[in-house]
C-alpha cells in the first residue's frame, strides 16, 4: 500500500499534466482526473470507453469546495453535506459554468460528492480542485473494489493507482437529484433513503429499478441517471440469478456466488459472500471478479432470501439493484 507524500505529490504531478489517478474510496475506487480540464476529462471517458452522455461525478474536499462547483448551494445541500460527507451520497445540483459540459454531459446538472478515503481527501486539497471520478474500470464492467481490480484494467503507464487497500463500502455512492423537485434518489446506494428522508425531514422519490428506466432527456440526450442503463456492474461470464436448488444441481462449468452458510454444490464451484449487507455489499464486486477469473461458461447468483433486519432493507435495494444490472 502506497501512502507518504511522496506518493500524493506523484500523483498531484500527474493530474497536473492532464494525466489520470486512480484513488480508493470508501464505495469503489475512482477514475480521478482534473474536473476543469477538458483534455483530461475526455481522456477519462476514452480509456473507460464511456458512452458521451454519461455524466460524470466530481470529488471534492467537502462543502466549501463542493459550493464552489455548482450554481447554487441550497440549505437542503449543505445539511446533507454536514450529515453524510465526507461519505458516500452525490448530490446533483445546477452546474456552474467553471464545469466544462464534458463532466456533465451537457445536462447542466453536476453530481457532487466528498469520498470518505483519507488518502483522497489529502489528494484533492493538495491538488486544490475537483477531481472527476467515475469508478475505475471499463464502461459497463464491475467497479473496482481494490488497487488490484484497476491495475487489471489499465496500464499504468495511463493510470497511476493510489493504493488505499480494499474499499469498505464495496458498492457505489446514492445518488440524489436536488436540482428541481421532486428530489428523487438516481441511483441507490451505501446511504439509505430513510437516512437521507431523516435529515431532510420530508419524503423523497425512490430509484427506478433495473429495466424500469424513465426515458433520456429528450432535449439533450443526457441520462438522468445510471439507472437507465440497464446492463451495466456486469461481468463477463453470463450471469443469473439462481436458488439453492439449482446451485446443487450445476455442474462443473458454473461458478455459483452463495450467501446461505450451508449452500452446497456437486459440480459448481462455489465463492462464499457473508449474510449481512454491509459484508455482502463489501464483497460482492471482488466476487464477480474472481467468478470471471475462474473461467466458468455461467455464473449462477444464490438470491439473497427476503426478511433480512429491516435496519438493513435499504442497503439490500441497493444491493438488489446491482445484481439486477450485473445479470441482464
Ligand atoms: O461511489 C461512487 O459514486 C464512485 C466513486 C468513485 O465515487 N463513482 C461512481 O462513478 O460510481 P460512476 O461514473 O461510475 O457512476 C456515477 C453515476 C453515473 O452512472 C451517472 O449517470 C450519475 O452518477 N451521474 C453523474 N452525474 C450526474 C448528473 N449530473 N445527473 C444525473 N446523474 C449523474
Ligand atoms: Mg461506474
Amino acid at each position: 500500500m502506497s501512502h507518504g507524500p511522496e506518493e500524493i505529490a506523484l500523483a498531484i504531478a500527474r493530474l497536473r499534466a492532464g494525466g489520470l489517478v486512480a484513488f480508493p474510496t470508501e464505495t469503489v475506487y475512482g477514475l480521478g482526473a482534473d474536473a476543469f480540464s477538458v483534455p483530461a476529462v475526455r481522456r477519462v471517458f476514452e480509456i473507460k470507453g464511456r458512452p458521451e452522455h454519461n455524466p460524470l461525478i466530481v470529488h471534492v474536499s467537502g462543502p466549501e469546495m463542493g459550493a464552489s462547483v455548482v450554481s447554487s448551494w441550497p440549505r437542503e445541500a449543505q445539511r446533507l453535506a454536514e450529515a453524510f460527507w465526507p461519505g458516500p451520497l452525490s448530490l446533483v445540483l445546477p452546474a456552474s459554468s467553471r464545469v466544462p459540459r464534458e463532466v456533465t454531459a451537457g445536462a447542466g446538472t453536476v453530481a457532487v460528492r466528498a469520498p470518505g478515503h483519507p488518502l483522497t481527501l489529502a489528494l484533492i486539497e493538495a491538488f486544490g480542485l475537483p477531481l472527476v471520478g467515475p469508478s475505475a474500470n471499463r464502461s459497463g464492467g464491475v467497479s473496482p473494489t481494490r488497487a488490484e481490480h484497476v491495475r487489471a484494467e489499465f496500464n499504468e503507464a495511463d493510470v497511476l493507482v493510489l493504493d488505499g487497500g480494499p474499499c469498505r463500502g464495496g458498492i457505489e455512492s446514492t445518488v440524489l437529484w436536488l436540482a428541481d423537485e421532486p428530489w428523487r434518489v438516481l441511483r441507490p446506494g451505501l446511504v439509505s433513503v430513510s437516512a437521507i428522508e431523516g435529515v431532510l425531514g420530508r419524503p423523497v422519490a425512490g430509484p427506478v429499478a433495473p429495466g424500469e428506466g424513465a426515458p433520456a432527456d429528450a432535449m439533450t440526450g443526457a441520462l438522468p441517471g445510471p439507472g437507465l442503463m440497464a446492463r451495466h456492474y456486469a461481468p463477463r461470464t453470463p450471469a443469473s440469478i439462481s436458488d439453492r436448488t439449482q446451485i446443487a444441481a450445476a455442474g462443473a462449468d458454473t461458478v455459483a456466488i452463495v450467501m446461505s452458510p450451508d449452500a452446497t454444490s456437486g459440480g459448481a464451484r462455489l465463492i462464499r459472500l457473508p449474510t449481512d449487507a454491509p459484508g455482502y455489499a463489501r464483497g460482492l464486486y471482488d466476487a464477480l471478479r474472481s467468478a470471471d477469473d475462474l473461467g466458468a461458461a455461467r455464473l449462477l447468483i444464490e438470491w439473497p432470501p427476503r426478511g433480512r433486519p429491516p435496519a438493513e432493507a435499504d442497503l439490500w435495494c441497493a444491493i438488489y439493484d446491482r445484481l439486477g444490472r450485473a445479470t441482464r
